[in-house]
């Protein structure tokens, strides 16, 4: 799979489409290099609405609620390898209704109240549809894992059709990235058999990243309430 790039919030790289021509693909009728244009494309819309809502949010609030976005667009070998895995039909209309993460959008936010923000300013709009929603902050993985989940569709308008294109957001702090992005490694590096005591110590980073997350929100708070100078 292809990393997640970092797309500075001014200055955003667009995710690129996927090459055509894998073995695998092959056996899929149709063009796949125009059907997974479809997903770079609802990428690039996906994230100059969120930059539209950071610098309209900075704007009318002095304030800033998002870090950072990356995005990715799965490979075309992940999507046949999950395609595989989960025996859903192997062709583009299995893959549009089945593969929901192949355009993918992460949104880093400064405090963990930024993320209901970010979350209710993006489903409220109405070319946005929420198909599926995993609230991993209110209920925790047991490993530790948070982060906050949406599956939406977006229209995309291409020159000859219009079409809604499914896209995974993952909405969480700097913390709470800085423990998955250190767990996806750690989880790689022993193919899923992580030693128990190493995934205790994860539980425990997590545990650390919840009370770091909760303290800067307190002092975000402090700081917002008091006038200038107050707080010394
Ligand atoms: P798939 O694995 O894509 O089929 O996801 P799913 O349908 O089970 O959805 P889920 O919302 O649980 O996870 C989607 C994505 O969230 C994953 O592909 C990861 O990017 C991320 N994720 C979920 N759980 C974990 C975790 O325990 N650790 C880390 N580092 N990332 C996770
Ligand atoms: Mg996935």
């Amino acid at each position: 799979m292809k990393p997640w790039q970092h797309s500075s919030v001014t200055g955003l790289e667009p995710a690129t489409a996927a090459p055509a021509g894998i073995e695998g693909i092959r056996v899929l009728r149709g063009d796949f290099a125009d059907f997974m244009l479809d997903y770079k494309f609802a990428i690039d819309e996906i994230t100059t609405k969120i930059n539209i809502l950071r610098e309209d949010f900075n704007h009318a609030h002095e304030y800033n609620p998002i870090e950072h976005i990356n995005s990715r667009l799965k490979s075309p070998e992940s999507v046949l390898e999950k395609l595989r895995r989960k025996n859903y039909p192997m062709s583009l209309t299995g893959i549009r209704e089945n593969v929901l993460d192949i355009a993918g959008v992460r949104v880093i936010c400064s405090f963990i109240s930024d993320i209901g923000k970010i979350r209710d300013m993006l489903a409220g709009q109405e070319d946005i549809t929420v198909l599926k929603e995993r609230d991993y902050i209110t209920n925790r993985k047991p490993n530790g894992y948070q982060s906050l989940h949406l599956i939406v569709s977006i229209p995309v308008f291409r020159s000859s059709h219009t079409v809604r294109i499914p896209v995974e957001i993952q909405i969480r702090t700097i913390a709470m990235d800085f423990w998955a992005s250190l767990e996806h490694k750690i989880y790689y590096k022993y193919q899923g058999e992580v030693p128990p005591s190493l995934l205790s110590e994860l539980t425990q980073a997590a545990e650390a990243a919840t009370r770091l997350d909760e303290k800067m929100e307190s002092l975000h708070r402090l700081v917002e309430n008091t006038g200038r100078g107050d707080a010394r």
